[in-house]
C-alpha cells in the first residue's frame, strides 16, 4: 500500500512496530515518505531508521495510516488503545485519507467488548467521571468493572499527552456506535478507544494465510 511520495501515518504497538521496521528498510533503500508517528515511542522509532518524520501541524493531511488494533469487528469498528496511544492514534488516522489495520486473527471478535475500553481521561474530577462512566456503561448493558491504569512501579500511567486511563472491562458492547456517543458527552473523557468507521480495511495474518477485510486495495 505505500507508495513513493505518500504521506504516512505510523501506528502504535507490537505489530504497528513490525510496520516501522520494514517501512524503514524501504527508506533506507531510497523510498521516500513523510511521516507523522502515533506516540513518542514510535517517533522515536523511526528517527533511529532515519524514516522523515512530521507533524499534523506542518502536515495535516495524510494518505494513510496503519496501525494496529486490540480488537476488529466484522464492521471494522475497532478498540484501541491498549498501548495507551489511542488519543494520537485516533487524531492521526482521522487526518489520514485510509486507515488500514494490521493484526493477527486474535484480534478478531464478533462482538467488541472482551478487551477492556481504554478511556483517557483528566485527573481533574477522576471520581465525578468515573461515575459518569459507569451509568453511561449502566445504560449501555456493559459490565461497570472500571480499573485504573498502572505503571509496573505502581503508579499511574500517564499518556503522551499526559492524561490517565481508565480500563473499561465492559464483556461486551451491543452497539459500539452509540456508546462511543454517549461517551463522548462525558466532560471528563479526553478520548475513548473505540474507533467507529475509523478504518477502511485490515490486513488479517492467519494461520492459512493473510486474509483481507473491507477496502484494503
Ligand atoms: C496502542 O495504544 C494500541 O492502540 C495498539 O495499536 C493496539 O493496542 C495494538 O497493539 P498490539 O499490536 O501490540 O497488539
Amino acid at each position: 500500500l505505500v507508495q513513493d511520495g505518500m504521506k504516512l501515518g505510523l501506528g502504535t504497538g507490537s505489530t504497528a512496530k513490525h510496520f516501522v521496521d520494514l517501512l524503514g528498510s524501504r527508506v533506507q533503500h531510497g523510498l521516500k515518505v513523510l511521516c507523522v508517528p502515533t506516540s513518542e515511542a514510535t517517533r522515536a522509532q523511526a528517527a533511529a531508521l532515519n524514516i522523515p518524520l512530521t507533524t499534523l501541524d506542518e502536515t495535516p493531511r495524510l494518505d494513510l495510516t496503519v496501525d494496529g488494533a486490540d480488537e476488529i469487528d466484522p464492521d471494522m469498528n475497532l478498540i484501541k488503545g491498549g498501548g495507551g496511544a489511542h488519543l494520537r492514534e485516533k487524531i492521526v488516522a482521522c487526518a489520514s485519507r485510509r486507515m488500514v489495520v494490521i493484526a493477527d486473527a486474535s484480534k478478531i471478535v464478533t462482538t467488541l467488548g472482551a478487551f477492556p475500553l481504554p478511556i483517557e481521561v483528566v485527573s481533574f474530577g477522576m471520581e465525578a467521571t468515573k461515575l459518569h462512566l459507569a451509568q453511561v456503561l449502566t445504560r449501555h448493558g456493559c459490565n461497570t468493572e472500571i480499573v485504573m491504569r498502572l505503571r509496573p512501579d505502581g503508579r499511574n500511567f500517564v499518556t503522551d499527552s499526559g492524561h490517565w486511563i481508565l480500563d473499561c472491562h465492559c464483556n461486551k458492547i451491543a452497539n459500539p456506535g452509540k456508546l462511543a456517543a454517549d461517551l463522548s458527552q462525558i466532560p471528563g473523557m479526553v478520548a475513548h478507544g473505540l474507533f467507529i468507521g475509523i478504518c477502511s480495511g485490515a490486513i488479517i495474518a492467519t494461520p492459512e494465510g493473510l486474509r483481507m477485510m473491507g477496502a484494503v486495495t
